[in-house]
């Protein structure tokens, strides 16, 4: 088979390369506990199901929707923004539905780089970013995430040429697998680094709702003047509504940005169905929607808060989570690799985690566990987890 170099050169994505080794273990019959992809146990709420039921039985949603999205979801997104983050946006031209966060995120490097150019991204980070680049031909510039920086990149000690040829820079805060959270001050330097050196910021936002303490709300980096000029954000409802399958969520930026996303994703795609941009917009601004919204901060908090003692408990060394669904944590020092600690702890307890390095080479000595399992599989898994560092 005469496959291309961009698909023989990517790795199998790293959630379905875990997925098939879970699989592998249940068919031996073995009962497996997974903690490993963000995907929310609960259901999507029923004010929000009884919305979908109505939409879906319209006929008017039942053609092809309109490539940037339609104009209620649009409306309803920047009325959202606005209470939310108090920045104003025009919806005609600042914001753009799309298939899910994971549709920007592996697309928006087609609009900017050309094969040899190149690219920065934070490592650890989600790995789409990295797979998304090398589709275009382009090139990767990792920049280390440490802990004592609270997982934030140390832009000065970006080496300026590096930062004057890259075209586009991925951030990501709340963090993915790091759970760190980034403040206004971060995004006035990210905004200034972008303008100094040229390049568009690509901020995924995707976990913005999903935080534990009021004073870790994430902001919106449109706040910062000058970042619809230089940055997108990407938004996912997958997370704030428990819609992960659902596959929508939406980009903002300046119309210049926009419209160059529009004209890529307009060629490859036909959007969002119109019942779910409609269902969408109307939970944003449905009257149970912030309700929901505390209850879903509630459970989490709690089960961060049983997760961090049982870990704590061990032995293991981690910050506590601020934000997103994760806890990012050290691999016991006595295993080389996390690919190893993680395959160990399946095989020998049939308890699934995410290997660190599947991130980036800086998540070598680390293991996700994700806080998306009903309570009483995570007690299950925290005890296996215990287990396994008795007898080890
Ligand atoms: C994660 O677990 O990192 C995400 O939920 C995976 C994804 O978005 O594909």
């Amino acid at each position: 088979m005469n496959f291309s170099r961009r698909v023989l050169d990517t790795p199998p994505y790293l959630f379905h390369l875990i997925d098939e080794k879970r699989k592998a273990v249940q068919e031996k019959g073995i009962d497996v506990i997974s903690l490993a992809i963000g995907d929310p146990d609960r259901p999507t709420p029923d004010f929000v199901l009884d919305i979908m039921a109505r939409e879906m039985r319209d006929p008017r949603n039942h053609g092809y929707p309109s490539y940037k999205g339609e104009p209620d979801f649009c409306d309803a997104v920047a009325r959202w923004f606005h209470d939310r983050f108090e920045v104003e946006l025009d919806p005609r031209s600042e914001i753009m539905a799309v298939i899910g966060a994971k549709d920007a995120v592996s697309h928006l490097p087609f609009v900017f780089l050309d094969p040899g150019d190149s690219a920065i991204v934070t490592d650890p980070g989600y790995p789409v970013y990295e797979a998304s680049i090398g589709f275009t031909g382009g090139k990767v510039v990792r920049v280390p995430l440490s802990e004592d920086r609270g997982f934030l990149p140390d832009l000065d000690a970006i080496d300026p040429r590096a930062a004057d040829e890259a075209k586009i820079m991925f951030v990501n805060y709340p963090n993915n697998p790091t759970a760190a959270v980034a403040d206004e001050t971060f995004f006035e330097k990210l905004v200034a680094f972008a303008k100094k050196h040229g390049l568009v910021i690509l901020a995924d936002n995707a976990y913005s709702e999903v935080y534990f303490e009021e004073e870790d709300r994430p902001i919106s980096i449109m706040k910062i003047p000058g970042a619809k000029e230089t940055s997108i954000e990407i938004h996912s409802f997958s997370k704030t509504f428990n819609m992960t399958g659902w596959r929508i969520g939406f980009v903002t930026g300046g119309k210049q940005l926009i419209d160059a996303f529009l004209t890529l994703k307009s060629n490859f795609d036909s959007g969002v169905f119109m019942a779910i941009q409609r269902t969408a917009a109307r939970a944003l601004e449905h009257s149970k929607a912030k309700a929901f919204n505390k209850e879903r901060t509630a459970l989490f908090k709690k089960r961060r808060d049983r997760i961090a003692s049982a870990l704590e408990g061990m032995g293991f060394k981690f910050q506590l989570p601020r934000a997103s669904y994760y806890f990012w944590v050290h691999t016991p020092p006595s295993y080389a690799s996390s690919v190893v600690f993680c395959a160990d702890l399946l095989e020998k307890k049939g308890l699934v985690v995410t290997p660190g390095v599947g991130y980036g080479p800086s998540g070598e000595n680390f293991f996700r566990i994700s806080m998306t399992s009903p309570d009483e599989r995570i007690e299950q898994g925290m005890e296996r987890l215990r287990d396994f560092m008795k007898e080890r």
